[in-house]
């Protein structure tokens, strides 16, 4: 298979960098989300991490602009339709991403491989909701897309090895540095760090130490790049309770139970930075 056009669903803070990365290295992306503000929100976004590119010389201007006419898009599935390869990074819902990829596998040539960048669900799972579930894989990109080298590679019970080293190859064509690991849920990246970020919610409920203090401590103490209550923040709250509670659900221990005080700000409809609001506040997201 020779892939030329690839489709990206969701065009939220992970779909439209991966668009962005497709689109750097060569391929004519689609990227269809179904509200018409988050496709215009997607591009803009896209629009601004080049211009960083381009500012730094990383790109020429005039590659800037060929990257941009790349990338389409779309309020309809159907745009998927041609693509040799598509890419799923809608809400972390088991259910919604099984029906997505149940009308992807009734829209799409049937060699067409469906990937999704779930950050928890089983691969297993979605895959079983098509015909071709030795052509769905789990191809986990990391925020910021255009910034982070890593994609997990994951494969579900009956991904096949022809499609796992096609999209290991996918991944390094893009300048990542993929890794295989097996369908589990949260898979190596989120069982791990998840649960930090978790506890480091329940670290501030507890009253251990401000929020400030808490990120301070990780950020210095043990030189992460983000304290963890602002990762959090940067990931989406939201995403991050989805996330918990398929851990907590699907490996059946109270030791990943959600905080509670992570389940009342997404209440709230604090998600963090794409709301504008979360642990901190960010005036207009
Ligand atoms: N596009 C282009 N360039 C970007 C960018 C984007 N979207 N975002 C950041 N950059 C660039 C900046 O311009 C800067 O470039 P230079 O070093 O060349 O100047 C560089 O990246 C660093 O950015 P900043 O100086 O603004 O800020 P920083 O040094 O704090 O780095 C960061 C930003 C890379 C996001 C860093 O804070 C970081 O690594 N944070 C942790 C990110 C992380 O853990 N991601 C994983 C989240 S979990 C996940 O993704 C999986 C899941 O399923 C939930
Ligand atoms: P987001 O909320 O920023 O964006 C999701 C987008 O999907 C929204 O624009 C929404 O309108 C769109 N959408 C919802 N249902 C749709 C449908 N049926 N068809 C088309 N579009 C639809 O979320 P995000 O942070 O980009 O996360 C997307 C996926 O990527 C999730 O599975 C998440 O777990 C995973 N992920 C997130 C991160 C992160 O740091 N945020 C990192 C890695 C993986």
């Amino acid at each position: 298979m020779k892939t030329k056009q690839v489709a990206v669903i969701g065009a939220g803070q992970m779909g439209n960098g991966i668009a962005q990365v497709f689109a750097q290295a060569g391929y004519r992306v689609v990227m269809i989300d179904v509200i018409p503000e988050a496709l215009d929100k997607g591009m803009a976004t896209i629009k601004k991490s080049l211009a960083k590119f381009a500012q730094k010389g990383k790109i020429t201007r005039a590659e800037e602009s060929e990257i941009l006419g790349r990338i389409s898009t779309s309020l309809k599935l159907e745009g998927a339709a041609p693509a040799q390869f598509v890419v799923e990074a809608i809400v972390e819902n088991t259910d919604v991403k099984r029906k997505v990829f149940s009308q992807l596998d009734e829209l799409t040539e049937p060699d067409t491989i469906l990937a999704s960048n779930t950050s928890s669900i089983s691969i297993t799972k979605l895959a079983a909701a098509t015909n071709r579930p030795n052509k769905v894989i789990g191809m986990h990109f990391m925020n910021p897309v255009p910034v982070m080298k890593l994609v997990e590679v994951v494969r579900g019970i009956a991904t096949s090895d022809e499609v796992t080293s096609l999209v290991m190859d996918l991944a390094v064509q893009l300048g990542k540095t993929p890794v295989e690991v097996n369908d589990f849920p949260g898979f190596v990246s989120n069982r791990i760090l998840m649960p930090m970020i978790n506890e480091a919610i329940f670290t501030l409920q507890d009253g251990v130490a401000d929020k400030e203090a808490i990120d301070t401590v990780m950020k210095l103490g043990m030189n992460h790049p983000m304290g963890p209550l602002t990762l959090a923040d940067f990931i989406g709250l939201d995403t991050c309770l989805y996330i918990m509670e398929v851990l907590h659900r699907e490996l059946g221990d109270d030791k990943y139970r959600p905080a509670p005080l992570l389940r009342k700000m997404v209440d709230a409809g604090y998600l963090g930075r794409k709301t504008g609001r979360g642990f901190y506040d960010y005036g207009n997201g």
